[in-house]
């Protein structure tokens, strides 16, 4: 093979960010938007996108470049043309980055013929997160691969939702790693506190496993809503997100909340499908840039 191109989504959490970074549950969803990367033979190692035109480099592409890297130690990549295009908002809480390490990961896979499957893949990208952010949960480059909505840890996959989901981007750059640590330190500081809370997000993702599975999307809003006092409760609100969660709830969204790490990024709304235009505009007139949406079943997949 010469050249392949594949593709692998965003996601994000209905519950339980930051709580399962420490085993409590949570429920994400793949949604419909992708980060594709093209990879054909070269001589040489060449990575680019928007961001640039380099070879292995760290610092602008931390994800890709380790992929690479730990692909070397079980093929020989003497040179790969890799050329990155995406949709999903970078450092925004949509997993942007598990994305391209799991659209990475499966073309290198596929062009090099070293027989991954979808679990050794997930598994090697959540390796590659780890060691990139710090700590990271295994969620999101197991949903980025498998695709649907997902109960983790125990990697159980739900019906899929087909309401609306609004996402609204603060365009503030977020960094996970930070965040995570962050909520370490409090957690460090007021374990009594906030080990509680954490527990308390991971019961509301339990309860909200039959809701999902029933599609009782006001009550999925109602623990949703739960869940946002949680996650300002340990600190990952921000004033800009707190702004695009009230006006989408004021237009009608069931339920908002920050999706992902937070502290900037974005936050999700999910929406009869009939108010999903007067949310994003709500979202639009606070000052956001809104994402109309929906959940997909497709993980990482092959494009060509
Ligand atoms: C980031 O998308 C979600 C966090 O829970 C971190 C993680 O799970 O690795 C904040």
């Amino acid at each position: 093979m010469q050249k392949i191109t594949c593709s692998a989504p965003g996601k994000i959490y209905l519950f339980g960010e930051h709580a399962v970074v420490y085993g409590e549950s949570a429920i994400c969803c793949a949604v419909d938007l992708r980060t594709q990367v093209r990879a054909s033979l070269s001589d040489t190692i060449r990575i680019s996108s928007v961001l640039g035109d380099t070879g292995l480099d760290h610092d602008r592409y931390p994800y890709v470049s380790s992929v690479i890297e730990k692909m070397s130690e079980i093929t020989d990549i003497k040179g790969v043309d890799l050329c990155i295009d995406s949709n999903i908002p970078v450092g925004s809480g949509l997993g942007s980055s598990a994305a391209v390490t799991i659209a990475t990961i499966q073309a290198l896979n596929l062009l090099f013929g070293c027989g991954m499957g979808a679990e050794d893949i997930a598994t090697l990208g959540h390796s590659i997160e780890r060691k990139i952010q710090g700590a990271a949960s295994p969620t999101d480059t197991y949903v980025s691969t498998m695709g649907g909505v997902v109960m983790v840890p125990l990697k159980k996959k739900l019906k899929i939702i087909d309401c609306g989901i609004v996402i609204g981007n603060t365009g503030k750059f977020s960094s996970t790693r930070q965040l995570v640590s962050n909520v370490a330190l409090l957690k460090k500081n007021y374990p009594e506190i906030i080990d509680p809370i954490l527990s308390t997000i991971g019961m509301i993702s339990l309860t909200g496993e039959e809701l999902v599975t029933k599609k009782e999307y006001r009550s999925i809003g109602v623990l949703m809503n739960i869940n946002q006092g949680l996650l300002d409760a340990i600190g990952v609100s921000s004033p800009e997100l707190a702004d695009l969660i009230y006006a989408a709830r004021s237009a009608g969204a069931y339920s908002a909340k920050i999706t992902g790490a937070g502290g900037g990024g974005c936050m999700v709304a999910l929406a009869h499908p009939s108010e999903m235009q007067l949310v994003a505009s709500a979202i639009t007139k606070a000052g956001g840039e809104a994402i109309i949406t929906k959940v997909t079943e497709q993980g990482v997949r092959v494009e060509n």
